[in-house]
């Protein structure tokens, strides 16, 4: 049995890029694997957030992760900042990370760029706290969308170094990354850029509580390329990624799925798309208003989640503080 570990965070509702990336991953990966989850709110206030606002979507992240398949019993979810360890042992990386190549860091580089008024030192110090919240398990795998591969690749480096100073302890993580297209989900208002849970065009991303006549409209709406056909190609990027979508959906390969298609418009495509997305999302909006409306028992999973995630942790940290040469 391998250990997993990934996070989300509680910024928006998922998009159909977090599920198609990671989520529908890590659901798939209980059945095999010993898997730890967590909602990661303290990355989330490395960009300004409101704090009533940020509460409420701590709590529906935790409710839609649940929705999606994530079996609290089986599996372990909880809140980061439930678990003090996770700060600790950013403390502990930090100061076996590198400032140099902090920033190289592309994502850090974005938001910095974005976000000009407030590049705080959490934003640069982001993917620290990131390789605490993956060694503190000792992962084996990390299923991530293909933008995340750098702070894992950093990841490793980091947990190499910490190794080559202190003797071997940390496991060397591996990242678990959908294969094709999956792997980026694009936007659909520009496929040549990643869907975002914070794009500022409400048609650019499809989250996956909408309604369904929301969903289809915005694939209706959806940016393709000129021409007809619905093939997968380069230099279709926006038909490409409607076909990645629906054939993961539908469970078509993409050569069915071009076949499927053959000489009939993107008009036709991409309303079978929408509804094909629409009907397969159905259960996890109606799973999700059920949990939802219950905060009990959602705080109730959240503490034992918080509990199971803090024993695990404790061991890798009180282990990690010997190495170090603190006294424990
Ligand atoms: P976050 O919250 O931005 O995204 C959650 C997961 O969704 C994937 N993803 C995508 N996959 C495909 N296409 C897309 N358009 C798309 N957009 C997002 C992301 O790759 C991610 O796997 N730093 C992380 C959260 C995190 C984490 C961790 C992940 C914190 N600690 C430890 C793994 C292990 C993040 O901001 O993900």
């Amino acid at each position: 049995m391998k250990t997993i570990f990934s996070g989300i965070q509680p910024t928006a509702v998922f998009t159909l890029g977090n599920y198609l990336g990671a989520v529908k991953n890590w659901s798939e990966m209980q059945a095999e694997n010993e898997c730890i989850y967590s909602i990661v709110d303290m990355h989330a206030i490395t960009v300004r957030q409101e704090p009533a606002k940020l509460r409420t979507q701590t709590m529906n992240s935790y409710a839609l992760a649940m929705a999606c398949g994530i079996d609290v019993e089986r599996s372990i979810l909880f809140v980061q900042s439930h678990n003090k360890n996770h700060a600790e042992m950013n403390w502990i990386l930090s100061c076996s990370t590198q400032f140099g190549e902090l920033s190289r860091m592309t994502q850090y580089k974005d938001k910095a760029q974005k976000h000009p008024d407030d590049v705080n030192a959490g934003l640069f110090t982001y993917p620290v706290l990131m390789a605490g919240d993956i060694l503190l398990y000792q992962a084996d795998l990390v299923p991530i969308g293909i933008d995340q591969k750098q702070h894992l690749e950093l990841t490793r480096n980091v947990a190499e170094r910490f190794n080559f100073r202190y003797g071997d302890f940390f496991k060397i993580p591996e990242a678990y990354i959908p294969t094709g297209g999956a792997a980026k989900i694009m936007s659909l208002q520009d496929p040549l850029k990643k869907m975002s849970k914070s794009d500022d065009n409400p048609n650019a991303s499809v989250y996956i509580l909408e309604p369904k006549d929301d969903i289809i409209r915005k694939f209706k709406r959806a940016v393709t390329d000129s021409g007809a056909e619905v093939r997968f190609a380069e230099d279709k990027p926006g038909v490409s990624n409607l076909m990645t979508i629906y054939s993961v959906f539908s469970g078509k390969t993409l050569d069915e799925t071009e076949a499927e298609f053959a000489g009939k418009g993107y008009g036709d495509f991409k309303l079978a798309v929408g509804e094909t997305v629409a009907d397969a999302l159905a259960p996890v909006r109606d799973e999700y208003n059920r949990l939802a409306a219950d905060k009990d028992y959602l705080l109730s999973c959240m503490k034992t989640g918080a509990e199971r995630a803090m024993k695990i942790s404790e061991k890798t940290l009180k282990k990690a503080y010997k190495k170090v040469g603190f006294v424990v």
